[in-house]
C-alpha cells in the first residue's frame, strides 16, 4: 500500500473525473491521499472531498504564492477547518523566493503566524520551501514547529540540508523529480535520508514522474516514485512502500 501525501486533485481539471482518479490510484496500490490547501476559497471543496471519500484527507493553509488572500478572516477559517477530523495538517505553507522576492518579509510573517496556529491545533505542517532553505529552516526551528511535525514537501535542497532537517525531526517528502535523469541532488537525498523520515507524494498535476513525464500527474504515479527510491537504495519496493506508508499514517494520523 502507498500514500500520496501531497496531491492537488481538488483542482478544476480533475473535477469531472475525480472518481476515476481515485479508482486508478487504488489500482496502483495508492490507498490514501492528502490534498493540501493553497488559499481560503479552496477549503470548502477540500472538506467536501474528505467527507465524500473515505480515503481522502486534507490540509488547509495559505501558500506563499497566495499571500494576498491572507487576512484575519483567512486565519479564522484555517483555525476552524483544522478542527475537522479529516483535515489532518496545516498546509501548504512556507516561503517561495523563486516566485516573488518582493514580499519576503510578508511571506515570513504569514508562514510564522500559520505555524503558531498549527501548534495550537496540534496538527503537523506541510512546508513549501522553494529557494528559501535557510529562512524556512530558521523559522521552523525558532517556532518549535517540530513539536507538531514538519514535512518538507517536494524537497529540493542538498543531501546535507536534508540531514540537517532530519536532525530536527522533520520529514522529507519526495515526488516525481527523483525519477528525472538529471536530478542528481534529489537522487542523493533519496539515498541518505533514513527511511523512517521519508514520505512519498506526487504534487499532481505537476512534477509527473518518468515514464509519464510531460503528461498530467495523478496520485497513482506515486508508485513510480516508490520504485525509483527502492532502486536507488537497493532495497525492495515493498520496504519503501511499507515504511513510508507507516510514516505517513503515524505523522498525519490517517
Ligand atoms: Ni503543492
Amino acid at each position: 500500500m502507498l500514500i500520496d501525501t501531497h496531491t492537488h486533485i481538488d483542482m478544476e481539471n480533475f473535477k469531472d473525473r475525480f472518481d476515476d482518479v481515485i479508482k486508478t490510484a487504488k489500482e496502483y496500490g495508492v490507498e490514501k491521499v492528502v490534498i493540501p490547501g493553497v488559499e481560503p476559497a479552496g477549503f470548502v471543496r477540500i472538506a467536501e472531498l474528505c467527507e465524500n471519500y473515505k480515503n481522502v484527507f486534507g490540509a488547509v493553509g495559505v501558500h506563499p504564492e497566495e499571500l494576498n488572500s491572507y487576512n484575519d478572516e483567512a486565519e479564522e477559517q484555517i483555525k476552524q477547518y483544522l478542527k475537522h477530523p479529516k483535515i489532518v495538517a496545516l498546509g501548504e505553507v512556507g516561503l517561495d523566493y523563486y516566485w516573488d522576492k518582493s514580499q519576503i518579509e510578508r511571506q515570513k510573517e504569514i508562514f510564522e503566524r500559520q505555524i503558531l496556529i498549527a501548534k495550537e491545533a496540534g496538527k503537523p505542517i506541510l512546508v513549501h520551501d522553494r529557494e528559501a532553505h535557510q529562512d524556512s529552516f530558521e523559522i521552523l526551528k525558532k517556532t518549535g514547529a517540530a513539536d507538531v511535525g514538519v514535512v518538507m514537501h517536494c524537497f529540493s535542497g542538498s543531501p546535507e540540508f536534508a540531514m540537517e532537517c532530519v536532525k530536527e525531526g522533520f520529514y522529507i517528502a519526495l515526488g516525481g523529480v527523483v525519477t528525472f535523469k538529471n536530478a542528481k541532488k534529489v537522487k542523493e537525498v533519496a539515498k541518505v535520508v533514513p527511511l523512517e523520515k521519508l514520505l512519498l507524494e506526487t504534487d499532481a498535476p505537476y512534477m509527473t514522474p518518468v515514464p509519464f513525464r510531460g503528461k498530467e500527474n495523478q496520485p497513482a504515479y506515486v508508485k513510480f516514485v516508490a520504485q525509483e527510491i527502492a532502486d536507488l537504495r537497493g532495497i525492495s519496493f515493498e520496504e519503501v512502500a511499507g515504511t513510508t506508508t507507516a510514516n505517513a499514517e503515524k505523522l498525519l494520523k490517517l
